[in-house]
């Protein structure tokens, strides 16, 4: 089985990649749409090297959190379910994330490939009846340690709410047997969890020794029962993890794990918050080489959006609605400020002022005026085209082109880390001296005073320095970057996820100097208007 799938794999450029899968308890806040947007970008991101990429996100709607949720509205869970995830599907929809499968873990097709799944570990004895004893966070539906909750039983990630005690007969899974196979994929997958100060946590919390963990419930009844005792459900992660594997199915497959694993396993990467951490570089390959299947690749976990230093959560009630921030500010800035102003794989404090501030700054001031400013020269003194110049001919020090040659290299390294703070700076970096440069060289002076070929050359540098750097930041800001190209006129739209590898490939337009001699430009429209303090509302609580 794996053997095919490393042959494919050579191939075919192909990557899967996931988001969690979101706890429907409540409608999504700007918390979780977080690990979205960085998905998406990335997504976008391979899609221009000429990646097959499936982007999967999705919703984990059973357990006990689920139920309380359900009936504290009066509604059943599968009501309430459908309800919120329309939210999140339109929430997808407006922050313009292409996402290729959405994954429900109600769907028959998943309770399917999670009895198949259960079996195939039950069948390699590596689940047990036991006595499960212990606190349990029905917010993050995990038993906790008695020394990492705060005073009066409450967990650290939920101090408002209080842990509750169990004892009650669950079965398990062998978590232990799995001890030194998992030690082994550490060290020869270096990788396998980034950033660094996430893999270190999960090497200490290994080297405790691992624990078997329970992977039923009793006195539940929303989730799938287990195939072998239906009178225990099966515990909510165990069946959330297998999400991402019913996710690979085609539309019209029949739902088996083979049909599941043709194509796209083993996973590219998955990309979490902290808080899920041990779940998926723990839990989940040990599951997985339990069931005899390949590894995932890669687990990134990033940091927590906080608002004056805590998680913005739900339960919390300190979060903003993302549907009033997009309405008021747009797509773009949103997925700009989160993607260059929090440092990917550390915390950040969202405040709206400072948002604007750095919207203005990039992308109203520094990106925008630029071209607005170039094209309207080329209006006035080139006949609205790309002015001739000998490219080769520039100097290699000069002040863009020493800054743009290596930029598209530099750029796509900062993608592949996930570094997308760095990405969006360095493009920056090129608009920020453009801005300099035009100031310097005054063109429109030099064209007034009959040295043309002086001024053209000036310009041509510019219309090519923003034009790269709308490239390279198209994963972030999709729209914003269409609007330029068109201005510098292309017929590119990087909303167009099937055909942007083929129009736009990666490879031509992250390098410098591709604007052709005489290309018509566009009149001069302002691509992002300054944004205007709204005042947008904390999310209504419950
Ligand atoms: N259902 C599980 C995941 C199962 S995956 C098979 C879950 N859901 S969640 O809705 O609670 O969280 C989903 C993701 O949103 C997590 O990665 C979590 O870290 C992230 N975030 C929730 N609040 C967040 C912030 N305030 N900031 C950044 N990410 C946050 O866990």
């Amino acid at each position: 089985m794996s053997s095919v799938n490393k042959n494919s794999e050579q191939t075919r450029k192909a990557f899967a990649l996931t988001t969690p899968l979101y706890y429907v308890n409540d409608v999504p806040h700007i918390g979780s749409a977080y690990t979205t947007l960085a998905a998406d970008a990335i997504a976008r991101f391979q899609r221009l090297q000429g990646y097959e990429v499936l982007l999967i996100t999705g919703t984990d709607e059973h357990g006990q959190k689920i139920q309380r949720a359900a009936e504290s509205r009066g509604q059943s869970p599968q009501a309430h379910c459908d309800a919120i995830v329309a939210r999140f599907v339109e929430l997808w929809d407006c922050l313009n994330i292409q996402y290729d499968r959405f994954s429900r873990t109600t769907s028959d097709r998943h309770h399917a490939i999670v009895k198949e799944f259960f079996q195939r570990v039950w069948d390699q004895g590596d689940i047990y009846l036991g006595r499960q004893q212990g606190w349990y966070c029905v917010s993050c539906e995990e038993f906790k340690e008695e020394r990492d909750l705060l005073s009066n039983q409450r967990c650290p990630l939920h101090p408002n709410q209080q842990v509750e005690w169990r004892d009650e007969q669950n079965y398990f899974f062998r978590l232990s047997k799995y001890q030194a196979q998992l030690e082994q994929l550490y060290a020869d997958q270096p990788d396998f969890i980034q950033p660094a100060s996430r893999r270190n946590e999960v090497l200490s919390f290994v080297q405790q020794g691992l624990q078997d963990f329970s992977i039923s419930r009793v006195n539940l009844d929303w989730g799938f029962p287990v195939p072998t005792d239906p009178s225990h459900t099966l515990y909510v992660w165990f069946d959330a993890l297998l999400g991402y594997v019913t996710a690979l199915l085609d539309p019209e497959a029949e739902p088996t794990l083979a049909n599941a694993i043709a194509h796209w396993w083993p996973i590219n990467l998955h990309l979490i918050g902290k808080d899920i951490l041990r779940f998926h570089a723990v839990y989940w390959p040990a599951m997985q080489l339990s069931a005899g299947l390949p590894v995932s690749r890669q687990v990134f976990g990033h940091g927590f959006l906080t608002k004056d230093g805590q998680k913005m959560g739900k339960s919390l009630g300190n979060t903003l609605d993302p549907f009033q921030l997009v309405a008021a500010y747009g797509a773009d800035a949103l997925r700009y400020y989160f993607l260059k102003e929090i440092e990917f794989g550390r915390d950040g404090d969202f405040s709206e002022v400072r948002f604007i501030n750095i919207i203005n700054a990039d992308l109203a001031n520094d990106l925008g005026n630029l071209l607005n400013r170039v094209l309207k020269l080329a209006s006035r003194y080139c006949d609205q085209k790309v002015p001739t110049i000998a490219v080769g001919d520039l100097p290699a020090d000069h002040p863009l082109v020493a800054i743009a040659a290596p930029l598209g290299q530099a750029v796509q390294q900062a993608y592949r880390q996930l570094a997308f703070s760095d990405a969006c700076t360095a493009c920056l970096r090129l608009v920020q001296a453009g801005n300099k440069f035009i100031d310097e060289q005054a063109p429109w002076q030099l064209y007034k005073q009959g040295q043309t070929a002086e001024a053209d050359a000036v310009l041509y540098v510019l219309l090519e320095a923003v034009r790269l750097a709308a490239y390279l930041l198209s994963p972030v800001i999709p729209t914003t970057s269409t609007k330029i190209y068109q201005q510098l006129g292309f017929a590119v739209d990087f909303n167009d996820r099937a055909r942007i590898a083929t129009i736009a490939p990666f490879a031509q337009h992250a390098q410098w100097g591709i604007l052709a001699a005489g290309q018509a430009l566009a009149e001069p429209d302002p691509v992002f208007r300054r944004l205007e303090w709204q005042d947008v509302a904390p999310a209504p609580i419950g």
